[in-house]
C-alpha cells in the first residue's frame, strides 16, 4: 500500500490537483524540536519553476497539524499536509480517452476500474513526493550528524546538464538523468543478512519515487565487468573502513561504516509534446497523442533532494530498529 517503515512509518496521501497532499509520519521519536523554517531549504530544491521544471507554482508550505508541542515531537502521529494551490486541471481533460505512453494513465484505470482520480496524474503525480521531502527533513534532524547528499551528475548521458535539457524542451521532447547519492557517517551494524538488507530496504523505498527505473550501489553494474582482486574492497583497519568503496558501504546486507553509496536512473519525464502512439479508450481504434499543460522536461533536476529524503527515511527506520535512536530525545 502506501505506507514504508517498521518503527519510523511514512506514509503519503492526496492527489495533484485535489485538495492537499502530505505525509503521515507514525513513529517518530518525541522530543525532536521541529518547526516549519526546518522545511524550507529541502522544499526549494524540490520544487518546479527552474529550466527545464514545471511552470507550476506551489508555495508548499508545510501545515504541521499533529504530533506536534511546543516546537517539539510529541511522539504521537506527525501530519504534515501542503495545500495544492496552483491547479489547473483543464489539459488533463482530452488525455482521459487517451492514455499517456509511459505514464500510469492505462494501469492506474485498468487497476481502480476507472476510479482513479486523473487530474494532473492524481496520486501517480511527482508532486506526491512533497510528502517525501517533509519526512526526509524530519528524518535528516533525527540522524544528525549523518549527512547525505544527492547531485545531478548527467542527463541524457551528457554533463552539460542545461544544454542537453534546454534541447530536448526545444524539440518538445524530454530527457533522463543519472543521480548519485552518498551517506556519511552511516554508523556500522544497520540492516539484517536476507530480505531486510540495507539495499533492499533503500531500493524498496527508491523505487517508489515515480521515474526511477535502476539503482545500482557502489560498483553497481560495472561489477559484472570487474576481477574480485579488482572489487574488494582492502580494509584498512577493525573499524572496517576500507581503501576502496566498491560495496557500496554495505556488505552482506549490513552497512560497513564505510560512505554509502548509490546512483540512480531517472527515466525521461512521459509527458511530452511530441506526437505518439496510443489507443482511443472509446473505440480501441490506434490514436495520436501530444501532449500539453505544465511539465517538467527532466524530472532528474528535481530528483536529488527526493533521493536524500528516501535515504534519510530508511535509514532512520533502520536506525530505530538496531536501537541506535531512541523513541525519545533527552533533551
Ligand atoms: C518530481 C517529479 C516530477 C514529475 N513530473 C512529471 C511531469 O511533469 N510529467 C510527467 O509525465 N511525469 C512526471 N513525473 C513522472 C511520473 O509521475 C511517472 O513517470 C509516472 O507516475 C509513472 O511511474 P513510473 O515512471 O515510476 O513507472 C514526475 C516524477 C517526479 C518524481
Amino acid at each position: 500500500m502506501n505506507t514504508f517503515g517498521t518503527i519510523f512509518r511514512v506514509a503519503l496521501f492526496g492527489e495533484s490537483h485535489g485538495p492537499a497532499v502530505g505525509v503521515l509520519i507514525d513513529g517518530c521519536p518525541a522530543g525532536l524540536p521541529l518547526e516549519t523554517s526546518d522545511f524550507h531549504a529541502d522544499l526549494a530544491r524540490r520544487r518546479g519553476g527552474a529550466p527545464g521544471t514545471t511552470a507550476r507554482r506551489e508555495p508548499d508550505a508545510p501545515l504541521l497539524e499533529s504530533g506536534l508541542f511546543e516546537g517539539h515531537t510529541t511522539g504521537a502521529p506527525l501530519l504534515i499536509r501542503f495545500a495544492n494551490i496552483d491547479v489547473d486541471s483543464r489539459a488533463y481533460e482530452a488525455l482521459r480517452g487517451r492514455p499517456r505512453p509511459g505514464h500510469a494513465d492505462l494501469v492506474a484505470r485498468q487497476k481502480f476500474g476507472g476510479f482513479a482520480d486523473p487530474r494532473g496524474s492524481g496520486h501517480h503525480s511527482g508532486r506526491l513526493t512533497v510528502g517525501l521531502v517533509a519526512a526526509g527533513v524530519v528524518a535528516k534532524k533525527l540522524l544528525r550528524p549523518l549527512e547525505v547528499a544527492a547531485r545531478l551528475v548527467a542527463v541524457g548521458g551528457s554533463e552539460d546538464i542545461e544544454a542537453t535539457v534546454a534541447a530536448a524542451q526545444a524539440s518538445g521532447d524530454s530527457v533522463g538523468g543519472l543521480i548519485e547519492c552518498r551517506a556519511r557517517h552511516v554508523p556500522a551494524g544497520l540492516g539484517e543478512p536476507f530480505f531486510d538488507t540495507a539495499e533492499s530496504l533503500l531500493a524498496h523505498a527508491l523505487f517508489a519515487i515515480p521515474a526511477i527505473k535502476g539503482v545500482e550501489f557502489g560498483a553497481g553494474f560495472a561489477a559484472a565487468r570487474m576481477r574480485g582482486s579488482e572489487h574488494n574492497d582492502p580494509i584498512l583497519d577493525v573499524s572496517g573502513a576500507s581503501q576502496t568503496n566498491h560495496a557500496g558501504g554495505v556488505l552482506g546486507g549490513i552497512t560497513t561504516g564505510n560512505e554509502l553509496l548509490f546512483r540512480v536512473a531517472v527515466k525521461p519525464t512521459p509527458s511530452i509534446r511530441l506526437p505518439q502512439r496510443t489507443v482511443d479508450l472509446g473505440s480501441g481504434a490506434p490514436a495520436e497523442i501530444s501532449v500539453g499543460g505544465r511539465h517538467d522536461a527532466c524530472i532528474a533536476l528535481r530528483v536529488p533532494v527526493i533521493l536524500e529524503a528516501v535515504t534519510a527515511i530508511v535509514l532512520a527506520d533502520l536506525s530505530l530498529l538496531a536501537g541506535r535512536l531512541p523513541r525519545a530525545l533527552t533533551p
